[in-house]
């Protein structure tokens, strides 16, 4: 009578789901594994220097293409990157370094990537979130996470804890100083948490399907939000490279598929605000996410969350955390099973 929650209820530490509760550590983990990447001497980043192939599924992949991005952006290191799934159809890499990303450690297809990269000579990498996990025994070297269990089967944590160990080893590539990066990304992610997003979920929940679009890495940020949106609460949704909207989804775009768009400042602002547009006067609302104070978007997105985010990394930080929040939001609002999704496991043993 006088304790109506149960054990389960208990662990979750008051928040009603796992994945909500894990979306509200992102401030603390994305500490805890930049001090633990900060106190891992990071022995492959001359590695880097050789041929850089990255495999992984899901929102792994999707860590993976953020981080191509940069490393080709920030270092001007090519790096190739594939689906686990898809990298032993294509030839192997001469040499070099294979970096697998796998939360779990568990994941048959990574696993597989990864023992075919060593069969090749390759000097593997697992960034993984899990001790012991079958990937730390495959590989060369480890790089862990740090994000703690991870319970929801939708992966949230983890994957800011993979964004923090990826811009971790690119910020000691490029050798700068990383500090600033790192508090004004924590405060951004702090503050995102605290953001309503009833408007934009009322937008949402009776999408026919929903396209998320950006630019540069903002491209693979939709792609982890529109992931997020089908897993969880079962809505079509699609993560485009927003220049490629015109090219075949302009034909589905209506009232009834709304778009929300990452414009950020920066070389990609100009272009995407006359993606806005061409999808507006196609009929699709426009959630529009970008930097506050920024004039543009209010005025031709019919909602607008404004984000205080100054660098790069802060950007695609903060985006991520706003994403999961409104997947999260439209799942409650529609009663699904948010934790344990139909038909999805936390991690796929089979190929
Ligand atoms: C499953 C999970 C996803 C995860 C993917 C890769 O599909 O449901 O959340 O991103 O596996 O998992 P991994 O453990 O290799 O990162």
């Amino acid at each position: 009578e006088l304790i109506d929650w149960s054990v389960e209820d208990g662990k979750k530490g008051g928040f009603a789901h796992y994945m909500l509760k894990e979306i509200f550590e992102q401030p603390q983990v994305f500490y805890n594994t930049i001090r633990g990447i900060n106190d891992a001497p990071l022995p492959d980043c001359n590695r880097l220097r050789d041929p850089v192939t990255v495999v992984a599924c899901g929102t792994s992949y999707h860590a993976g293409l953020i981080f191509k991005y940069l490393l080709e952006e920030c270092c001007q290191i090519p790096a190739r990157l594939d689906y686990a799934s898809e990298f032993r159809y294509y030839p192997p890499p001469a040499s070099g370094l294979v970096i697998g990303i796998t939360q779990s450690g568990e994941t048959a297809d990574t696993l597989m990537a990864l023992r075919l990269a060593k069969a090749h000579n390759c000097h593997t990498l697992a960034i993984t979130n899990v001790l012991g996990s079958t990937v730390t025994r495959l590989a060369d070297t480890t790089l862990y996470m740090r994000a703690g269990p991870e319970i929801s089967v939708a992966a949230t944590k983890s994957f800011i804890a993979q964004l923090a160990v990826l811009m971790q080893i690119v910020n000691r590539f490029r050798g700068n100083s990383q500090t600033e990066t790192l508090l004004e990304a924590h405060k951004a992610i702090e503050d995102a948490l605290l953001m309503d997003f009833s408007e934009t979920v009322g937008l949402c929940e009776n999408a026919q399907s929903i396209f998320y679009v950006g630019r540069g890495p903002f491209y693979p940020v939709s792609l982890e939000g529109a992931l997020k949106m089908k897993e969880i609460s079962y809505i079509h949704a699609e993560g485009y490279a927003a220049g490629e909207i015109k090219h075949g989804p302009f034909a589905l775009l209506s009232e009834k598929t709304p778009v929300i768009a990452i414009c950020m400042p920066g070389e990609t602002y100009d272009v995407m605000i006359s993606n806005i547009k061409e999808m507006k006067a196609r009929g699709s609302p426009v959630i529009g996410i970008g930097r506050s104070g920024d004039t543009d978007l209010p005025e031709i997105c019919d909602l607008f969350i404004p984000l205080n985010v100054a660098t790069l990394f802060t950007q695609i930080l903060t985006a991520t955390v706003v994403l999961q929040l409104i997947a999260y939001h439209t799942a409650e609002k529609l009663g699904r099973d948010i934790d344990r999704p139909r038909n999805l496991a936390k991690s796929v043993t089979v190929e």
